[in-house]
C-alpha cells in the first residue's frame, strides 16, 4: 500500500496567486500615495547583454511594475557593453531623483566585474539589497532592503503560517543572492527566523544525509532536479529556487522549466512544497516592488 507512505495534506505554495495577492496590496497602497499628491515609485532595471532567461525575468519586473501603477524604465545594452560603459549607467541612475531604485540584471557577461558594478550601485537605490552596506545590515538586523528572492521567501513562509522558529533548516546552494542570504535570515532573531540552519554547498560530504533532517529544505544550486524522495523527510517543507531550462523538443518553445527538486517525487512527502515554474519566481518580483515602494517612501534611508 504505496499510498499509506504519502501525505494526504500536502499544500501546494502557489507563488503565483500570493505574489498576485501581494501587488493588489501594493497597488492599493501605491494609489493612496499618489492620490496624497506624490509621484509614483519609479524602478528601474539594467539589462545587459541577450541571455533569454534573463530577458524574462526583466521584462516580467517591468511589466509587474505596470500592474501595480509604478513608473518604470527598462535600459537595455548589448553583450558588447563595456564595464566602463555600464558603471556610467549606474553613475546616471545612483543621480537622477525620479528613480527611486534600479537593479543590474545578474549574470553579466564576462567581461564585466559584477562585484565592481555591484559596489558602484547607491546603497540607498540598490533594491536588489546586493551592495555590502545592506548585506551587513541585513545580517545585523538593521532596517535594509532585503534580496529579492530571499525576501519573498520569507513572505511565502510568513503569509502560510510555517513557523520556523527552533526548526532544523537546511539550505542548499551558498550565492550570494540566495542561499547566503536565506542561511542568515532564517537563523535571525527575527520573524520568520530563530530556525537551526546548516548551509550545505559543493564541498559538503554527506549533503543527502543533511537533507533528510531538514524541517525545511531550500535549495539554490541550479541543479535540474537534483533533490530525490529519498533526501527529503517525511513532513518537510521544501522551497525550490530554481529555474533550468530543459531541452524537449516536444514544447513548441524548445524547453521545458525544471525546478532542483524532483517535484513529482518529492511532493507526495511534503507538508507544503512550491512548483516551478509559479513558485519562488513570481514572489521575487513583489519582493522588488515592496523594496521600490520603501524606498520612494524612504523607509529604509533618510
Ligand atoms: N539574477 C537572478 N536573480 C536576480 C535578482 O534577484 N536580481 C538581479 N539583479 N539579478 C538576478
Amino acid at each position: 500500500m504505496r499510498l499509506h507512505h504519502q501525505n494526504q495534506n500536502m499544500q501546494l505554495i502557489d507563488g503565483r496567486e500570493l505574489a498576485n495577492t501581494i501587488k493588489e496590496e501594493i497597488a492599493v497602497t501605491v494609489a493612496a500615495y499618489v492620490a496624497e499628491g506624490n509621484r509614483p515609485p519609479h524602478l528601474a532595471a539594467v539589462l545587459v547583454g541577450a541571455d533569454p532567461a534573463s530577458q524574462v525575468y526583466v521584462r516580467n519586473k517591468v511589466k509587474s511594475c505596470e500592474k501595480v501603477g509604478f513608473n518604470s524604465t527598462l535600459i537595455e545594452k548589448g553583450p558588447e557593453t563595456t564595464e566602463s560603459e555600464l558603471l556610467e549607467i549606474v553613475d546616471k541612475l545612483n543621480k537622477d531623483p525620479e528613480i527611486d531604485g534600479f537593479i543590474v540584471q545578474l549574470p553579466l557577461p564576462k567581461h564585466i566585474n559584477e562585484q565592481k558594478i555591484t559596489l558602484a550601485i547607491e546603497p540607498k537605490k540598490d533594491v536588489d539589497g546586493f551592495h555590502p552596506t545592506n548585506f551587513g545590515r541585513m545580517a545585523q538586523g538593521l532596517p535594509t532592503y532585503l534580496p529579492a528572492t530571499p525576501f519573498g521567501i520569507l513572505q511565502m513562509l510568513d503569509r502560510n503560517n510555517i513557523d520556523i522558529s527552533g526548526k532544523e533548516c537546511v539550505v542548499l546552494g551558498r550565492s550570494n543572492i540566495v542561499g547566503t542570504p536565506i542561511s542568515i535570515l532564517l537563523s535571525r532573531k527575527a520573524s520568520p527566523g530563530n530556525a537551526t540552519v546548516v548551509l550545505c554547498h559543493s564541498r559538503t560530504k554527506n549533503v543527502a544525509e543533511h537533507c533528510r533532517r531538514a524541517d525545511v529544505l531550500i535549495v539554490a544550486l541550479g541543479i535540474p532536479e537534483y533533490v530525490t524522495a529519498d533526501m527529503v523527510k517525511e513532513g518537510a517543507v521544501v522551497i525550490d529556487v530554481g529555474i533550468n531550462r530543459i531541452d524537449d523538443a516536444s514544447r513548441k518553445r524548445g524547453y521545458r522549466l525544471a525546478g532542483d527538486v524532483k517535484f513529482d517525487e518529492v511532493a507526495p512527502k511534503c507538508s507544503f512544497i512550491t512548483p516551478v515554474p509559479g513558485g519562488v519566481g513570481p514572489m521575487t518580483v513583489t519582493a522588488l516592488l515592496m523594496n521600490t515602494l520603501k524606498s520612494c517612501r524612504k523607509e529604509v534611508y533618510d
